[in-house]
């Protein structure tokens, strides 16, 4: 018998990529001629992803003016708010844009808050292994957050963005202007992602919040917070170093919320809470003063976010829910910790802090006596 030795190949690859991503901040930029210009250069035929809500406050009237100036575009419609980021609604998206025979060539323009451009930028990332996408935030959240840093995903029914992509669109345009038929509540979840910045970096930027007088320059506070995940960002894209975890301060606690109550607490809220409870821990740890802790209560409140449950949840029903979080480690729920008001606890260059159940229950014990007294 003529016994042949398996031959083993190694083949190192290895691929550089560079990507052209440009973020616009432009009061006005979504009628001026420059926006023209750009959607010519993009591509000959475009398509245009958004939510009812967001179609007829904006997508109507912008579709008509491009189309007006000889813009090709077409219109998909996607399930207002967290409904749309299912592995479902992004297949059938898919089968749609097949039929319409749309390729590689083509421009995908998503105009939207988060959710919107979570899908799309995920949809886009695998749709013919990448196609050419604009992002056009609407809420105050997704211009501060969620159009920056090219996370993209869907949720599941384990969990909150468990299936998603790194993928940057060449580019993100951000107008304030299209905040003013902004509801309230949606303003304030923006705030959320903002105070969250203040508080991982910024000690300067929590000062300005405490002194804000609400919707005023708004401009000044985008910026200020783009900078600051910019450079988060672009020090740590893919999470490989840990230094991006950072961004999931209030989100270990805030996500588990948002899966407890079925998606119908916004994400800003859920976050608010994630990030009052992570900065009860941290106080626990000594890493926090008390002093640091009430300004951050008295922050946090002054934005009047709604924390009402639909019911109380145990701590084994949280706990479930927290450790299938992508940041669980050894079966530990982690969490990002302040040491200080615009900083992030460290041990050994890890960003992430083992905290165990107790804890997570003190915490939660402690928001709801925070509640019954404002
Ligand atoms: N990828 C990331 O890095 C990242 C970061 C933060 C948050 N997120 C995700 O973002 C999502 C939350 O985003 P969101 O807070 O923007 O909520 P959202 O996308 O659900 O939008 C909130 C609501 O506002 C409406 N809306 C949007 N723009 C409007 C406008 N200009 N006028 C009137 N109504 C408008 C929408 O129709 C929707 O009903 C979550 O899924 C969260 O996980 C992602
Ligand atoms: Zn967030």
């Amino acid at each position: 018998m003529n016994v042949q030795s398996a031959r083993s190949i190694t083949i190192q690859q290895q691929v550089t990529r560079t990507f052209h991503s440009e973020i616009i901040i432009h009061s006005g930029f979504l009628y001026s001629p420059t926006c023209l210009n750009y959607l010519r250069s993009f591509a000959k035929r475009h398509v245009l992803f958004c939510d009812p809500l967001v179609k007829q406050a904006i997508g109507d009237d912008w579709l008509n003016w491009a189309r007006f100036h000889q813009i090709d575009v077409r219109m998909l419609t996607l399930p207002v708010g967290e409904a749309c980021k299912t592995r479902k609604c992004k297949a059938d998206l898919e089968d749609q844009l097949l039929t319409l025979g749309m390729g590689k060539e083509d421009g995908f323009i998503v105009l939207g808050g988060g959710a919107a451009t979570d899908l799309i930028g995920f949809l886009a990332s695998t749709y013919c292994r990448g196609a050419p996408l604009i992002a056009i935030p609407t809420t105050l959240l997704a211009m501060v957050d969620a159009s920056i840093g090219g996370k993209t995903a869907v949720n599941t029914p384990f969990g909150k963005n468990l299936i998603g992509s790194f993928y940057l669109p060449s580019y993100t345009w951000i107008d304030d202007q299209l905040l003013t038929s902004l509801p309230e509540n949606e303003w304030n979840n923006g705030c959320a992602e903002i105070i969250k910045y203040a508080l991982i970096q910024s000690p300067l930027l929590f000062e300005h919040l405490t002194r804000w007088d609400k919707k005023t320059h708004v401009l000044d506070l985008i910026e200020q917070s783009i900078a600051i995940k910019h450079q988060i960002v672009s020090s740590d894209f893919d999470e490989k170093l840990g230094w991006r975890h950072v961004l999931n301060f209030g989100h270990t606690l805030g996500h588990a919320l948002e899966y407890l109550e079925g998606w119908k607490i916004s994400h800003g809220a859920a976050v608010a809470f994630g990030m009052l409870a992570e900065s009860f821990i941290s106080w626990c740890k000594g890493l926090l003063s008390e002093r640091e802790l009430n300004q951050i209560v008295d922050l946090i409140h002054s934005f009047s976010f709604d924390f009402t449950l639909s019911r109380t949840y145990s701590l084994e029903e949280w706990m479930t829910v927290i450790l299938r979080d992508k940041k669980t480690r050894k079966a530990e729920a982690q969490c990002v910790l302040l040491k200080g008001i615009g900083q992030v606890y460290s041990k050994n260059g890890v960003y992430l802090t083992s905290v165990k159940p107790d804890w997570i229950g003190e915490a939660l014990a402690w928001i709801s006596t925070l509640n019954q007294a404002h």
